[in-house]
């Protein structure tokens, strides 16, 4: 059988780790062939080794998503290996700047802005550069729902992720005659090393995610990858523009 991606080419930044790994190799089943774009080189030969072993293809570009050189390399890679770029799932991202707005620091907020929404806004400009050529493709941003409601402890990580949802919008007008398609996906309470940063121990920060969270759970992170793949797949050829919660009923309430 078909997979949904079969035959496309995708970037996933931040591949090699939490929401971003489980993507990448929902990706590879699907027939996509992947491109995994972070800093950590051994781990991403680890999600290589494991999509290579299940009969997929997939390369490693090592790439700091807030460096313009090193995104436009990493286009520029994939175009070379591969001959085209379909899909991107923009999703490297960080959590720092916990507490209270007058407690945080000046690095914090330039090393989130700089990742989170530089990084989106970077690969965007570079991906679409590319996507234009081809009349065609399908971007999902990874914001939050923190990107559509405000979290009392993480101020500085909201503001990027509304960045997120907002680039997301525009964006996706700018291109709805070209082809092009972008969302975002909104994560709620993920169980994963970045959720559990932060003051609160794990076991507090897990039930204070099940307290928040309607479905009463944290959600995995193969969750979050089938929102991805079904909004860069043919499926959901009418969808730009959305900005989706995957937070079992979070945003809603
Ligand atoms: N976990 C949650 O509850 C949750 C909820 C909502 C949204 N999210 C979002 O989901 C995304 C993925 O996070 P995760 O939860 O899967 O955590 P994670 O496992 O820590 O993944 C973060 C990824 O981002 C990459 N990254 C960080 N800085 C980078 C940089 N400068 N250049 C390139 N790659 C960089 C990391 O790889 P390297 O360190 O190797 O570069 C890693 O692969 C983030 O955007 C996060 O904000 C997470």
């Amino acid at each position: 059988m078909q997979g949904l991606l079969e035959g496309r080419v995708a970037i996933i930044t931040g591949g090699n780790s939490g929401i971003g790994r489980a993507t990448a190799l929902r990706f590879a089943e699907e027939g996509a062939r992947v491109v995994i774009a972070a800093r950590r080189e051994a781990q991403g030969q680890d999600v290589l080794g494991e999509i290579k072993r299940a009969g997929g293809e997939a390369i490693f570009v090592r790439t700091d998503v807030s460096r313009p050189t090193e995104v436009e390399a990493m286009v520029a890679r994939t175009v070379e290996a591969y001959g085209r770029l379909d899909c991107a799932f923009n999703n490297a991202g960080v959590a720092l700047g916990h507490g209270l707005i007058h407690e945080t620091t000046v690095e914090d907020w330039d090393r989130t802005v700089d990742v989170n929404l530089k990084g989106v806004w970077l690969c965007m400009k570079y991906e679409i550069a590319q996507m234009v050529t081809q009349s065609g493709g399908a971007i999902v941003n990874n914001s939050s729902t923190a990107g559509l409601v405000g979290y009392e402890d993480g101020a500085i990580y909201t503001a990027s992720k509304y960045g997120v949802t907002g680039l997301t919008t525009s964006v996706a007008l700018q291109y709805a005659t070209k082809g092009i398609r972008v969302n975002a996906v909104c994560p709620g309470w993920i169980r994963l090393p970045v959720t559990r940063e932060g003051d609160a121990e794990p076991e507090e920060r897990e039930s204070q995610a099940v307290r928040e969270t309607p479905m009463r759970r944290m959600a995995s992170v193969e969750e979050v990858a089938e929102a991805v793949v079904w909004l860069c797949s043919d499926k959901a050829s009418f969808v730009t523009g959305v900005a989706m919660p995957v937070d079992g009923g979070l945003v809603a309430r």
